[in-house]
């Protein structure tokens, strides 16, 4: 296998799975070196215990992108938390955890069953068929976001457009990078509004507390981080979710009747789907030996979550959906570490509450056409899911 054979492997899948060659490379050479432009290296990490160590690393490894621009830390950059390091990560972190406990998200679940609920009313009222992404997997969790964040519920229709438009690569990167920009102008004057008159979502909970540690642009930047970690990730799990129930008529019988099934299947879907191909890039701080390779100070060790999560060192058939596995749970569908998903309760909860409500609503739902894969990316997904009842 010569070094540069399978250069974007990690960001391919032949249906719900990994592409066989990334099977290869974790059994063959499993920190796998990519050449590219400009002559670096590139490993891709692909065995469960190598992802977690690398993510686990935060002393060994770095989350920023001033190690590969030559422009110096980007700490003071705006940008989510994945591409800062500690203190900055720390601090900025800390201000959101306490958002996202069990306690504070409690709050937001009778709000996420009235809004898969709606959706759910206006697929019926619609007629028999529809794609489930724009009718449900794609406006849930941004309407979630807006919920989370405090959103006003007049602003909502705006702020969705600009949400589901920088995913919109149809009308080139321009649109996309416009609607980032549009977006996060937006976020600033909501935050700058919040600040005079903090209301009870995120945002107002955060500037009530933390307001004088905490500056407009940074906090529209978290805001941003949060729209953009929560979006596309949870549509392409309810998507995704969503066509392997309808594949597995049985086990889409136990989610609809069984209290509490979901929890489980879940939790499997995530580890088998694991949607977020790669974590975000981490950076050699040092010469070390990662696997049995040396890697040098600087280079770049991309982690491939999709084949971790498919290593039989964590299972028997890992390629399979077994959703009474006890291994479930050390997925790194969310990542490991310092940087692990904050949202992941969150996540869970949409899931929890959209497969059962969508299967009782519909028990006869069934795929209504082709459905097509995306072909290359970092966050998997169907591009739409024709279904019919
Ligand atoms: C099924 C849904 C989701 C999946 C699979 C997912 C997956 C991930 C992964 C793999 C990471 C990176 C871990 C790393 O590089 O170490 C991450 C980070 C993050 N996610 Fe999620 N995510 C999901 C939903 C959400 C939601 C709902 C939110 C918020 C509303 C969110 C916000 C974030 C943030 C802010 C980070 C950066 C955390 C940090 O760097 O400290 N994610 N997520």
């Amino acid at each position: 296998m010569s070094d540069t054979e399978f250069p974007l492997v990690q960001f391919m899948r032949e249906g719900f799975d990994p592409v066989a060659e990334l099977a290869r490379i974790r059994t063959e050479q499993p920190i796998f070196p990519m050449e590219i432009p400009g002559g670096s290296t590139v490993w891709l990490a692909t065995r469960y215990d190598d992802v977690r160590s690398v993510l686990g690393d935060s002393d060994r490894f770095s989350n920023d992108f001033g190690n590969i621009t030559g422009m110096g830390s980007n700490q003071e950059d705006p940008g989510g938390l994945g591409f800062r390091d500690p203190p900055e990560h720390t601090r900025l972190r800390k201000f959101l955890t306490p958002e996202f406990t069990m306690r504070r998200l409690k709050r937001l679940e009778p709000r996420i069953e009235a809004i898969v609920e709606e959706h759910l009313d206006r697929m019926a009222a619609q007629g028999s068929e529809t794609d489930l992404v724009q009718a449900f997997a794609l406006p849930i969790p941004s309407l979630v976001v807006c919920e989370l964040l405090g959103v006003p519920y007049d602003e909502r229709a705006d702020f969705l457009r600009l949400s589901t438009d920088r995913f919109d690569f149809t009308a080139g990167p321009e649109a996309s990078l416009q609607a980032i920009n549009d977006a996060m102008t937006y976020l600033t004057d909501l935050v700058a509004r919040e600040r005079k008159n903090p209301g009870d979502g995120l945002l107002g909970m955060l500037l009530r507390e933390h307001g004088d540690e905490i500056d407009d642009r940074i906090l529209a930047s978290m805001a941003d981080g949060l729209l953009t970690g929560g979006h596309d990730t949870s549509t392409s799990m309810l998507a995704l979710g969503t066509l392997w129930l309808l594949h597995n008529p049985e086990q889409a019988a136990r989610v609809r009747d069984e209290d509490g099934y979901v929890v489980q299947v879940v939790e499997e879907l995530l580890r088998y789907m694991t949607v977020v191909q790669v974590a975000f890039p981490r950076f050699a701080k040092e010469d070390m030996e990662l696997g049995g390779q040396q890697i040098a100070k600087g280079e770049m060790v991309l982690c491939s979550l999709t084949a971790a999560n498919r290593d039989p060192a964590l299972g028997r058939d890992m390629d399979s959906v077994l959703p009474e596995r006890e291994v479930a749970a050390s997925h790194v569908a969310f990542g490991h570490g310092l940087h692990r998903c904050i949202g992941a309760p969150l996540a869970q909860m949409e899931m929890r509450i959209a497969f059962p409500a969508l299967l009782r609503r519909f028990p006869d739902l069934r795929v209504n056409g082709e459905v097509p894969f995306r072909k290359l990316a970092i966050v998997y997904g169907v591009e739409s899911l024709p279904v019919a009842w």
